[in-house]
């Protein structure tokens, strides 16, 4: 079992260039299913889940070439529509490839996807929008099947703006008869990242106001190489880190205006934050204080894969603060072992109670999804003495090498 050694106590201080997104990355290479040629996706990330992606692309007879961090993607012959169980078990993002493969070559098949556990986490709207588009879907309780003899453009409501429905329509609509109107759809940068690079392949998308998205369907799409944007989870993390241990960090490459919400609660704890061309510095040399109340949601409110991150930071703050999370209703699984290390969280329903004002203690704890296990190193960072987080492999999943990353900014920080 992989895990990371972290010797506590640590301030951080360095520089550290951020990964591409992980969340743009893996809706596109679905996206690129929909072109017949070969598109050229630059600085994707080298983690699991993009692997995972690659594999299941091959299994559909798209060439897959991976040379760094660029990935060449030929979708010209696809020869299936089977996605295979081994790697939709293990990530949410397969869901995505329902709207390419029903664009491309109008049917799907797939086993209901996995993930990380954070919560129920239903594919009821992305079902919906697509029969709403003309696919007739069928569930026979382990496999999903979703047809149709052509997709035809439509008003698509969303009930909540879902990141992952908001991205099917869209892939499903750029090939579709017609015209989509979505509207409630998510707002995330995520999704400005995918339209940009489906209007690079010579898709017709127009935003018409907050939420509302205008896709006129095309017969067919050109390939294009499109460079994925830095993660702003990743750099949202490495500024927790810094809150946590203290000290001054350069995020290279920090995306600007993407995530304002944890900025401004950054700010409030204490840190002085300074935005350059080339990235964001974060100083937290003071007291480390409580922020208040925070609560999560859809964009641009407080992002609910940081929420976990901030919470180690909010343990060690002077004075309570609460964490209230909206989006996901399991995603509180990591204030269990931060207490193991002396967080003394309370959690009832939706909201999370952070005394604040303790010095945490070096454990061995076990990572159990991908931000929690990233939120324990963070603490551990800052703990009196030495932690082991195990289960690494979920922090794999999103983080190119978390112990390189740290070790960039000073922390004594092993893989094992
Ligand atoms: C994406 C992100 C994930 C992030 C989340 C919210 C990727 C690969 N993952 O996940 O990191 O935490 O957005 O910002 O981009 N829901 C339904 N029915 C549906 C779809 C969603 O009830 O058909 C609910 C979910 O259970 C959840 C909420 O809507 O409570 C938000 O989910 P959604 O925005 O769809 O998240 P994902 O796309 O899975």
């Amino acid at each position: 079992m992989k895990s990371v050694y972290i010797r506590g106590n640590a301030s951080l201080y360095g520089e550290v260039t951020i990964q591409g997104s992980k969340n743009a990355a893996l809706p596109i290479m679905a996206a690129a299913l929909l072109v017949p040629g070969v598109c050229v996706l630059e600085n994707c990330p080298r983690i699991s889940d993009v692997e995972c992606m690659c594999r299941i692309l091959e299994s559909i007879g798209c060439g897959v070439v991976r040379k760094g961090r660029q990935i060449r993607i030929d979708a010209a012959s696809l020869t299936g529509s089977r996605l295979p169980g081994e790697y939709v078990a293990r990530m949410r993002s397969s869901v995505m490839l329902m709207g390419p493969l029903l664009g491309r070559l109008g049917e799907v098949s797939l086993c209901h996807p996995g993930g990380c556990v954070i919560g129920d986490r239903p594919i009821d709207m992305h079902i919906r929008a697509l029969s709403r588009m003309g696919a007739s879907c069928r569930d026979d309780g382990s496999l999903l099947f979703a047809s149709s003899c052509g997709l035809r453009g439509t008003l698509i409501r969303l009930d909540y703006p879902s990141v992952g429905a908001t991205e099917n329509v869209i892939m499903a609509a750029v090939l579709a008869d017609g015209v989509t109107c979505l509207e409630n759809c998510a707002q995330e940068p995520e999704i400005a990242r995918l339209c940009e690079f489906l209007t690079c392949c010579g898709a017709s998308i127009a935003r018409k106001g907050p939420g509302r998205l205008m896709i006129r369907g095309q017969s067919r799409l050109r390939p294009c190489v499109y460079t994925i944007p830095a993660d702003r989870i990743v750099a949202g993390t490495y500024l927790c880190a810094c809150l946590a241990a203290g000290g001054e960090v350069f995020l290279r490459g920090a995306p600007a205006g993407e995530n304002d919400a944890l900025e401004k609660t950054a700010e409030r704890m204490g840190a002085g934050l300074e935005r350059t061309p080339a990235g964001l510095l974060v100083r937290r040399t003071g007291s480390l204080l409580s922020p208040g109340e925070v609560t999560t949601g859809s964009f641009p409110s407080f992002p609910t894969d940081l929420q976990s991150p901030l919470l180690a930071a909010m343990a060690q703050a002077e004075g309570e603060s609460r964490l209230k999370e909206t989006v996901f209703n399991g995603r509180f699984g990591v204030a269990e072992e931060l207490n193991r290390m002396g967080a003394g969280i309370t959690v009832e329903k939706d909201l999370a109670r952070i005394p604040g004002g303790r010095k945490l203690t070096g454990r061995r704890v076990r990572a159990r999804e991908l931000r929690g296990g990233a939120a324990l190193v963070v603490a551990g960072l800052c703990a009196r003495g030495d932690t082991l987080v195990e289960n690494r492999g979920y922090v794999d999943r999103g983080y190119e090498d978390i112990c390189r990353d740290l070790r960039l900014l000073g922390a004594s920080v092993q893989e094992g």
